[in-house]
């Protein structure tokens, strides 16, 4: 490639997370309202072959080497499997990888797989099905848990599952769902809540902290440090002594603690949105335009330098913790993660 999506701090972004569509079958109450977002129009989202485009753009000239899928809900975009067959057609080939709330996974995960890719993360809070109603305010639990099945059944492993712990609401379930998790051999993170919200309802003191939660599983495992190198990861995992995976390695478990243990110094990542516009990171407050130059008639070659361009500028880290932070625009379910 021609010149990788550097930044004046010394990091290169390598792994690009792609939205599909800022639009989600599930509602969470720490994430958007009942009655949904003004969704984007349709005109403005990228087509399937302006996504590939893209994609390509990233892997060929600008050193891409990861490249995840997310929403809002990416299984809801059809032409999912036709994107994800052409990143894989790519050479290089990217590794390729979904972050979805599972609804449905069970009946594409196979089709998924056969188009190349590599692996999925979902997104459950809760293993009890009447407070996952409440809070997602949708009552598909049991489809997630088919999805959950559905991908280790297609081979998208290691299957990871997300968890946000919200206070009052299932803080108090951290040792359930790792019970549930090694039970079953999936991968389980825990999120801290970010200022991210839709409804800019987050507060810090009622956030659940990693210790918070680290504490929790500690007092039924114990959990070893992980020899892994974590690299970039945002996950810091650990091995939960006495117990194996599916494929008979030593079970893990992981937190994201981008608020109290911030990962920015090491971040990899750049973002495109569903709409076609860059953001170096998830709470980028300004954005570069991909789809006006693309749909204005840029080649491949301008396309590639307005991105790195955008890279340059991104900051030394999000600033959830500076005096004047503002969230940004765009929620979590329009950025996709
Ligand atoms: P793996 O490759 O499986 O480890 O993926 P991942 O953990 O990077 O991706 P996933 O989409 O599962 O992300 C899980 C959560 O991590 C997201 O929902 C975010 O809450 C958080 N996260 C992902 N990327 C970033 C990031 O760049 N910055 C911060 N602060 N949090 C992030
Ligand atoms: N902070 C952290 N994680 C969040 N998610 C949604 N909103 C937030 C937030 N404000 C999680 C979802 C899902 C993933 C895509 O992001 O629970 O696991
Ligand atoms: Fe829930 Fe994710 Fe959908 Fe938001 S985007 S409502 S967190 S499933």
């Amino acid at each position: 490639h021609e010149g990788a999506l550097a930044d004046r701090y010394g990091r290169v972004a390598t792994d690009l997370r792609v939205s599909l569509t800022d639009r989600c079958n599930l509602r969470c109450t720490y994430c958007m309202p009942a009655e949904g977002l003004s969704w984007l129009p349709k005109p403005e989202l990228l087509t399937d072959d302006e996504v590939s485009r893209l994609i390509r753009v990233a892997v060929q000239r600008l050193g891409v080497t990861e490249v995840r899928f997310t929403g809002g809900e990416p299984l809801i975009r059809p032409g999912l499997p036709d994107i994800v067959a052409a990143a894989a057609a790519l050479t290089p080939r990217p590794t390729l990888s979904v972050t979805t709330n599972g609804i449905g996974l069970d009946r594409v995960a196979g089709s998924l797989r056969a188009a190349g890719l590599d692996r999925v993360n979902v997104s459950l809070d809760t293993v009890d099905a009447e407070r996952f109603t409440r809070l997602t305010r949708r009552s598909r639990f049991a489809d997630v848990l088919a999805g959950l099945a559905g991908a280790v059944a297609a081979g998208l492993t290691p299957v990871k599952i997300n968890a946000v712990l919200i206070r009052g609401v299932n803080d108090d379930e951290a040792p359930e769902l790792l019970r549930f998790a090694l039970r079953h051999g999936y991968q389980l993170r825990f999120i801290e809540q970010m200022p991210l919200d839709a409804q800019h309802g987050w507060d810090r003191d009622r956030m659940v902290t990693a210790e918070e939660i680290l504490a929790a599983l500690r007092a039924e495992h114990t959990l070893l440090p992980d020899p892994a190198v974590r690299g970039a990861a945002p996950a810091e995992t650990w091995l939960v002594a006495g117990h194996t995976d599916a494929a008979g390695q030593p079970a893990r478990v992981g937190v994201i603690a981008s608020v109290t243990r911030p990962f920015c110094g090491d971040c990899d990542r750049t973002r495109l949105t569903a709409d076609g516009q860059v953001r170096d990171c998830l709470f980028a407050t300004t954005e570069s335009d991909l789809r006006g130059a693309l749909r204005g008639g840029a080649d491949d070659a301008e396309l590639a330098d307005r991105w790195r361009a955008a890279m340059w500028g991104k900051r030394a880290g999000h600033g959830i913790d500076d005096p004047g932070f503002l969230q940004p625009a765009r929620p979590m379910s329009a950025i996709g993660g």
